[in-house]
């Protein structure tokens, strides 16, 4: 029996890979950071729900321990995101972007990876078949996002796409720290869901793909990889 947490699962790409854990057999656990919102969605879907907001240390050791005293986790899914956006839902620029601003990102997109994967690699460490799968961005690639005329290329936000560069460091480094596991960071693709404000043009169907497929890797699958689900995505 395989168990996975996924981070921010109550909606969007979280919750539609909890969905299709779910149904693939896995003991899954939707992480959310509102008590409510995890209860209800997991309910939905036949998952376990537990407590947990990457960025507070205090929520993320209690989530360990209670995932620990259940029996351990074999899947970790870094799921949890934000893009910090205007207050009229602009995109922040470099005109804009202050320190706050990227500080107030990374500590979601980056040190709650770091947070939580520290917490949860003890747990990891016990499993036959340890896997990380961290959810990056297309935007995390420094070659896209210099591909003049791209769609990347056109995308003026700084605080976003440089903590998503950060999550594909952090999956390399893990990657070659923990030769036992499978740790890869995925693009899912521009997916609708609240973080874009529904403007995506994926179904939160498609977008999951390919977090559901790295999650489900056996011992001799890749490991420090960034891919889509078309396969591998130029750093
Ligand atoms: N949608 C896209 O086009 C796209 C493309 C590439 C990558 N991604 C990445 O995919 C991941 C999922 O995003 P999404 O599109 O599904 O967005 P979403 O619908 O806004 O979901 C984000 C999830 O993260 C949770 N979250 C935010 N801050 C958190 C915190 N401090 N602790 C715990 N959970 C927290 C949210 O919880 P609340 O409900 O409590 O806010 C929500 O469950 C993100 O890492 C995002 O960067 C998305």
């Amino acid at each position: 029996m395989t168990t996975t947490l996924i981070t921010g699962a109550n909606k969007g790409l979280g919750f539609e890979t909890a969905r299709r854990l779910v149904e693939a057999g896995h003991t899954v656990y939707v992480g959310s950071r509102d008590a409510g919102r995890g209860r209800l969605a997991a309910e939905r879907i036949g998952a376990r729900w537990v407590l947990l907001d990457v960025t507070d240390d205090a929520s993320v050791t209690a989530a360990a321990k209670s995932v620990e005293a259940d029996g351990g986790l074999d899947v970790l899914i870094n799921n949890a995101g934000i893009e910090g956006r205007t207050p009229e839902g602009g995109v922040i620029g470099a005109a804009e972007v202050t320190a706050d601003e990227m500080r107030s990102t990374f500590e979601t997109n980056v040190f709650g990876v770091v947070r939580v994967t520290h917490a949860f690699l003890p747990l990891l460490r016990r499993s036959q078949a340890p896997v990380v799968v961290n959810v990056s961005s297309g935007l995390a690639s420094l070659t896209r996002v210099t591909a003049a005329g791209t769609p990347a290329h056109a995308y003026p936000g700084v605080a976003y796409p440089a903590s998503k560069a950060a999550v594909n460091m952090l999956t390399v480094q893990y990657a070659k720290a923990f030769p036992g596991m499978r740790i890869n960071a995925v693009e899912p693709g521009y997916t609708a869901t609240d973080l874009n404000a529904h403007t995506g043009t994926q179904t939160v169907e498609e977008g999951a793909e390919i977090i559901v497929r790295m999650a489900q890797l056996g011992p001799d699958g890749p490991t420090g990889t960034y891919v889509d689900v078309e396969g591998p995505l130029p750093w």
